[in-house]
């Protein structure tokens, strides 16, 4: 599995909004005045259609935090691509505001307007649109060459960031002798030697192979978590979008359905429309060892020695404990059988009576990743942070129940083990 851009959700608590929508409308035709006090009176898309008006983008607000990656998702013909051209400045809003870094860009126009697009925001296109007569390394370097940056330097930009994308030794090659997936990689290049902080991606990978779309995914959250860019990531594609998107837009003739992390857009949509349209989602490669976890109840700490290890096992009526420090550092499990042996030896310490040998696995680790670890683990998989802390385990009859429904619970009475009972009780 490759990594999941996770840099927003839980780990950082401040959050910096650097792109904001407001309550933005785009709306094409000529009534566009009367359009949109209909549409505000809660007039359906048809009905302003009627009266010759292409209702795109319909009271959109959101905020974008630094270092995430907002992908914004809909049909096609949902308004996805005028909404992105307005977030850079193309296209101007019917009404409403959109600010880059604190500066509202609806309110600019002309040399001020090109000013901002161009140190705030880079675009990565569909159809990648590189020069056809230019060399990697010029195609690379555009976005300074416009900016007047001094040859060398721009070409050593372009070099750097043609390496960090795959390319290195392809830089003197023209795009006609690149695959998709190749030029593609040229146009990210080009768009983080910019050097702005949001990128825009307008299906960027739409136009490639299932493989190498996958690929160029991986390449993105890997480039996301090195150089904490924001990103903004158009697509039509529901898998797409959930494996890219620390959060996700739903986009419906314009409108914006619901926001939210995949997990909640799936345990919790809006609506009777984003509930159809994630059914057929497979819940393993979007749901995650943190959401499906539950809090281990046989838990002691060591200091308590097998006394209190006996106690607890027998008050949650299991077999097994997990073992941790003062400060909840998993340090193994002690079986019931042990602990009752240690107290009648007069033994006061849990010393060598632990198993060590259980390989935690870390909150975001997605549910299809923890089949493995559950099957092959005799007790419920824990759950813990970098630094080793007990969050929770997962038993293996919750992680089957959390792909049923999503609620994590069967209905049905589960089959009860040892394993089980020592995570339940
Ligand atoms: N300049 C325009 N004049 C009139 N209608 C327009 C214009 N641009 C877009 N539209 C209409 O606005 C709606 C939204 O278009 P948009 O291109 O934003 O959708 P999209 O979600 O990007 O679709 P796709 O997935 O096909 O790219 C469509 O019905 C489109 O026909
Ligand atoms: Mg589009």
């Amino acid at each position: 599995m490759f990594p999941r851009a996770r840099c927003v959700r839980g780990t950082r608590k401040e959050t910096v909004s650097i792109l904001r929508a407001q309550s933005v409308y785009k709306l094409f035709g000529r009534k566009t005045g009367e359009a949109q006090r209909k549409l505000q009176a809660g007039a359906s898309a048809k009905e302003v259609r009627a009266i010759g008006v292409m209702p795109a983008v319909v009271d959109v607000s959101f905020e974008v935090e630094q270092g995430e990656i907002f992908v914004v998702m809909g049909l096609s013909g949902s308004g996805k691509s005028t909404l992105i051209r307005m977030l850079n400045g193309l296209l101007e809003p019917t009404s409403g505001s959109i600010e880059l870094d604190g500066t509202d860009i609806t309110k600019l126009s002309g040399k001020a307007l090109l000013e901002v697009r161009q140190q705030k925001v880079s675009m990565v296109f569909q159809h990648f649109a590189l020069f056809p007569h230019r060399t990697v390394l010029d195609n690379a370097a555009y976005a300074l060459e416009i900016q007047d940056v001094p040859k060398e330097e721009r070409l050593t930009k372009a070099r750097e960031f043609l390496k960090l994308v795959g390319l290195e030794g392809w830089e003197e090659r023209f795009p006609s002798e690149l695959s998709g997936g190749m030029q593609q990689r040229v146009g990210i290049a080009r768009a983080l030697v910019a050097g702005t902080d949001i990128l825009l991606m307008d299906e960027a990978f739409s136009a490639l192979d299932p493989l190498i779309r996958r690929e160029m995914q991986e390449l993105l959250l890997e480039l996301q978590n090195d150089l904490g860019k924001t990103i903004v990531f158009i697509t039509h594609d529901l898998n797409e979008a959930m494996r890219l998107g620390d959060r996700i837009a739903m986009l419906r003739d314009g409108r914006i359905m619901q926001i939210g992390t995949a997990e909640e857009i799936l345990m919790d949509p809006a609506n009777d429309y984003v509930a159809e349209f994630v059914a057929d989602v497979d819940r393993s490669r979007v749901l995650t060892a943190s959401s499906v976890m539950e809090k281990a109840t046989s838990v002691v700490e060591a200091t308590g020695g097998p006394r209190a290890a006996v106690k607890v096992m027998r008050e949650a009526q299991t077999s097994g404990a997990f073992v941790v420090s003062r400060d909840r550092k998993l340090l193994g499990a002690v079986s019931a059988d042990a602990a009752a042996k240690a107290v009648r030896d007069g033994a006061t310490s849990l010393d060598g009576l632990l198993m060590t040998d259980l390989e935690p696995v870390s909150p975001d680790t997605l549910v299809a990743d923890l089949f493995t670890p559950v099957a092959e683990s005799p007790l419920p998989v824990v759950v813990a942070d970098e630094s080793g802390r007990m969050l929770g385990v997962i038993p293996r009859v919750t992680l089957l129940a959390a792909l049923g429904n999503g609620s994590g619970t069967t209905g049905e009475n589960p089959p009860i083990d040892d394993e089980e009972v020592l995570a339940d009780a």
